[in-house]
């Protein structure tokens, strides 16, 4: 499986519906719906959406059904992204290869972008299309899973404690916590969404949600070690944000080599949970894969 080809095809498709959906940026007040698509087509990786209709297909849906919600999880991831960036908090110059939205737009305007993702995503998430083509209880679902995933108990909890944690080493149950919250409950939901959408059962949604789980803890210990050693050019953001904000990592706590074998045994333990899927999964264990493998 030629992972870099399947996430270009996802991001074709999901970046074809978000185009579609987005207002377009002469919509009056022409300067948000710039700052909203100047973010969300800024060429970001597409993990979250490539994992959302990998999940589908590995439960036999049609990857087109999962299409919307790929779309209103990466609004969501976005907003996420814009925030971390400001000066309030990472305060960061660089993001997806280009200078951060509060840089473009100035800080209102970017909190403003950022809440206009999140809060858009969930009209996108429960669009007239989408309800033409799931039951609104599948839909009431999503949208509950993606609220979650993104709210207190996920997301904006995580990045409260990564807050809080600046300046000090937490132990290893505190930092997986943390990282589990801030980037893996995203992440959790994208799979999660691609299975509702194939219409799983909750025998498949738990064993594709603790895949994902995995996977998600594993993807921010990828994100610490590439903020130490990786290439800002390929990254698109800076390294050695985190150790200048001294932020809770795991390659601060364990140090490379060990944080290194860790994210391998979290992925391995994701990989084995994928078993009963055969080849359907392939998709699913080449994005595992790039997870550990990515330089960006
Ligand atoms: C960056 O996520 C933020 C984290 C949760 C680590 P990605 O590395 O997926 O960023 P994009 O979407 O490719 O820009
Ligand atoms: C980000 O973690 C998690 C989010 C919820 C955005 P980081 O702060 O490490 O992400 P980057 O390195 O800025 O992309
Ligand atoms: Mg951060
Ligand atoms: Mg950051
Ligand atoms: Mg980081």
């Amino acid at each position: 499986m030629d992972v870099k080809a399947y996430l270009e095809t996802c991001r074709t498709r999901v970046d074809g519906w978000l185009d579609r959906w987005m207002p377009p940026v002469d919509r009056f007040p022409q300067l948000l719906f710039e700052a909203m698509r100047y973010s969300l087509f800024a060429g970001g990786k597409r993990m979250r959406p490539a994992l959302t209709l990998a999940a589908c297909e590995t439960l036999g849906g049609e990857p087109e059904a999962a299409v919307p919600f790929a779309a209103a999880l990466e609004m969501v991831h976005t907003y996420s992204l814009i925030h971390d960036d400001l000066p309030a908090m990472d305060d960061d110059d660089l993001r997806r290869g280009r200078p951060t939205n509060h840089k473009v737009f100035g800080e209102g305007m970017a909190v403003l972008a950022g809440d206009g993702l999140l809060t858009d995503a969930f009209s996108a998430l429960t669009d007239p299309e989408v309800l033409r083509v799931h039951p609104a209880e599948r839909v009431v679902r999503a949208v509950a899973e993606l609220a979650r995933a993104a709210g207190t108990a996920g997301m904006v909890g995580g990045q409260a404690l990564d807050l809080v944690s600046e300046g000090r080493v937490p132990d290893l149950p505190t930092l997986e916590f943390l990282h589990t919250h801030k980037t893996g409950a995203l992440i959790r939901a994208a799979v999660v969404l691609g299975a509702l959408a194939a219409g799983a059962g909750e025998e498949d949604l738990g064993r594709l949600g603790r895949f994902a789980e995995r996977v998600g803890l594993a993807f921010q210990i990828a994100d610490d070690i590439l903020d130490v050693e990786g290439d800002p050019e390929a990254l698109g953001k800076p390294v050695g944000s985190d150790e200048g904000r001294a932020k809770a990592t795991y390659p601060a706590l364990l140090g490379l080599s060990e944080s290194r074998r860790l994210m391998q045994a979290i992925v391995a333990e994701a990989m084995d949970l994928l078993t009963p899927y055969g080849g359907r999964a392939a998709a699913l264990r080449a994005l595992a894969r790039f997870v550990v493998e990515r330089r960006h």
